[in-house]
């Protein structure tokens, strides 16, 4: 058997930016970023509060248009490009919870999200095989993060760390390439999070990740690289064991944590 070394199988770029800039009336939010996220890997952002992952986030997603700098997707310019457009090269992010409609089940969520990028619109009973085809998809994704037994449940009556995996399996009705996942163990008890952390696993598996996440035992269980920003810029980048003794990231969360 060959070792294929991880080195060599993620060589590939899937997201990269230079000295990517986001000024917010004066305020650098995102400072000459440089950032270089490997296929195949689980690369996560973090950094104290206002450390500007958000605002990565969505000038990755080009939900913000950046004041400077480049962004590539598999080395094709988008800087610039509108959300559609950057979304139909492979990146999408995790749906946000304010976006689920309380009396809407999860079944039908997942099937609007299914008939969103192969425009077929509202009109999926013009095609009954189609709409066969569909089902099988729509009780795939919700079983891979756990659903299928609260599918037709409206979604008011789930409790949270439920929809926060309807939130991903919308995410992943899309297949996208690369996926941004912002902070999907926000507000989680234990038991929740290590849920997630399978399950992020698993959306893993045959994609790109980009994470941010504030719990370093999700950081640390998942991710491939870590790149640490602080005021806008990258303050460190390592795996996960270089950044955590990094004499600087420990004196940023010391710093966080005496304002906290
Ligand atoms: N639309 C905006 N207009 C003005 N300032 C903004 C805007 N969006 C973000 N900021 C500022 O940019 C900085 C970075 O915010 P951002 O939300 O990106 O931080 P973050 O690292 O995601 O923080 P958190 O960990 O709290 O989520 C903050 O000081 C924030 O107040
Ligand atoms: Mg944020």
């Amino acid at each position: 058997m060959f070792a294929v070394s991880k080195e060599t199988a993620d060589e590939r770029v899937a997201v990269r930016t230079q000295a990517l800039t986001k000024v917010f009336r004066g305020f650098r939010a995102v400072d000459s970023v440089n950032l270089e996220v490997r296929e195949g890997t689980v690369h996560a952002l973090v950094g104290p509060n206002g450390a500007g992952k958000t605002t990565l986030f969505n000038l990755l997603t080009g939900f913000l248009a950046p004041t400077s700098g480049t962004i590539t997707v598999f080395e094709e310019d988008v800087t610039g490009r509108p959300p559609e457009q950057i979304a139909r090269r492979g990146v999408a992010r995790s749906f946000q919870i304010t976006s689920l409609f309380d009396s809407m089940t999860s079944r039908e969520h997942v099937e609007l999200a299914l008939q969103g990028p192969t425009r077929q619109g509202f009109r999926f009973w013009r095609s009954e095989k189609l709409l066969g085809r569909n089902q099988v998809r729509v009780d795939e994704l919700l079983g891979q993060v756990g659903l299928t037994p609260l599918a037709d449940k409206p979604v008011g009556l789930l409790a949270y760390g439920q929809k926060r995996a309807l939130e991903l399996s919308l995410a992943l009705a899309l297949d996208p390439p690369v996926m941004l996942l912002d902070e999907p163990t926000a507000g989680m008890g234990t038991e929740d999070v290590d849920r997630t952390i399978e399950l992020v696993r698993r959306i893993a598996a045959g994609r790109t990740v980009v994470l941010v996440d504030h719990n370093m035992h999700v950081v640390g269980s998942l991710a491939d690289r870590v790149t640490v920003l602080q005021q806008g810029k990258v303050l460190a980048e390592g795996d996960y064991d270089e950044v955590r003794n990094d004499e600087r990231v420990i004196t940023a969360y010391l710093g966080e944590a005496d304002h906290a």
